[in-house]
C-alpha cells in the first residue's frame, strides 16, 4: 500500500531546507548503495551525517512525529536518520529493490526497513521525470508529489526513479520499521483507525460503540505489534 502524507513541512521549512540544499557538497549517490543497486542508481546525495543533512533530518523527523496521519499508518518503532538526494541532467534510479537491513554510518543504530519514505523538497512543475515509481500486487504506481508531501511504500517493493530531463529534482529519503511487521496486518490496523476517527467526529468519542471498535483495535495492535 502506497500512503501520500501532504503538508510534511510547510513552504517556509522546505525553503529552509532548498537553502541549506543549495549551500552544501554533494557526493556521488553510490556512496550509500547496495552492490545491486549500485549498477542502477544515477544521482547524488548529500554525505550522511554531513551538517546540512543533520539539521534537515532533525526538522524531518520532528515533523514526522508530530504527524498523527504518519504515525497512524506507519506505527513506527524506528525511524533511519533521513538522507537527500537529487537528480538532474538525465540521471534515474533504475529498478530495485531496498536493502532490508540498514546501519547507520559509523554508529550501532540498525533498521529493519519496513517501509520507505520519500519527501519531495521540489514542486513538480520544477522538473521533468523524475516519477518515483512503485509496483506492488496491485500493478505500478507512479507518485511525484509538492514540495513537503511524503510517500510511504512497502520496502519490499521493486521500485525506480525514471530519469530528471529538465531542472532538478530533490529529496530527502529513509526507512522506517515499524511496531508492525507486516504489511497486511499494518494496513488493517490503519484502516480501522481511520475508520474510528470519522466515526467519532459523527458521533464522538464517548460513543460505546466507538469505545468498543477503539478495543479491538488496541487489541490486535497488542497482538501484533512488536516494542
Ligand atoms: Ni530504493
Amino acid at each position: 500500500m502506497m500512503i501520500q502524507i501532504p503538508g510534511v513541512l510547510d513552504a517556509q521549512t522546505v525553503q529552509r531546507c532548498r537553502q541549506l540544499m543549495a549551500e552544501a557538497d554533494w557526493v556521488d549517490g553510490n556512496a550509500t548503495s547496495g552492490a545491486q543497486s549500485a549498477l542502477a542508481k544515477r544521482n547524488h546525495q548529500l554525505p550522511e551525517g554531513s551538517p546540512a543533512a543533520r539539521e534537515m533530518g532533525r526538522i524531518i523527523l520532528d515533523a514526522l512525529s508530530a504527524s498523527p496521519l504518519f504515525i497512524a499508518a506507519a506505527l513506527p518503532l524506528k525511524v533511519f536518520p533521513p538522507l537527500f538526494n537529487r537528480y538532474e541532467g538525465g540521471e534515474g534510479f533504475g529498478t530495485h529493490v531496498d536493502n532490508a537491513i540498514r546501519i547507520q554510518r559509523g554508529s550501532d543504530f540498525r533498521i529493519r526497513s519496513d517501509l520507505s519514505a520519500t519527501l519531495f523538497l521540489v514542486d513538480p512543475d520544477e522538473y521533468d521525470g523524475g516519477e518515483l515509481t512503485v509496483e506492488d500486487q496491485l500493478g505500478t504506481h507512479t507518485v511525484k508529489l509538492p514540495a513537503g508531501d511524503m510517500v510511504l511504500y512497502p520496502a519490499s517493493s521493486l521500485h525506480h526513479v525514471t530519469p530528471v530531463t529538465r531542472g532538478a529534482r530533490l529529496a530527502s529519503f529513509f526507512w522506517i520499521q515499524s511496531m508492525v511487521r507486516d504489511d497486511g496486518e499494518r494496513r488493517t490496523l490503519f484502516e480501522l483507525d481511520t475508520t474510528i476517527q470519522s466515526l467519532a467526529a459523527e458521533r464522538g468519542q464517548g460513543d460505546p460503540n466507538i469505545i468498543r471498535l477503539t478495543g479491538v483495535y488496541h487489541n490486535l495492535l497488542r497482538r501484533w505489534a512488536d516494542v
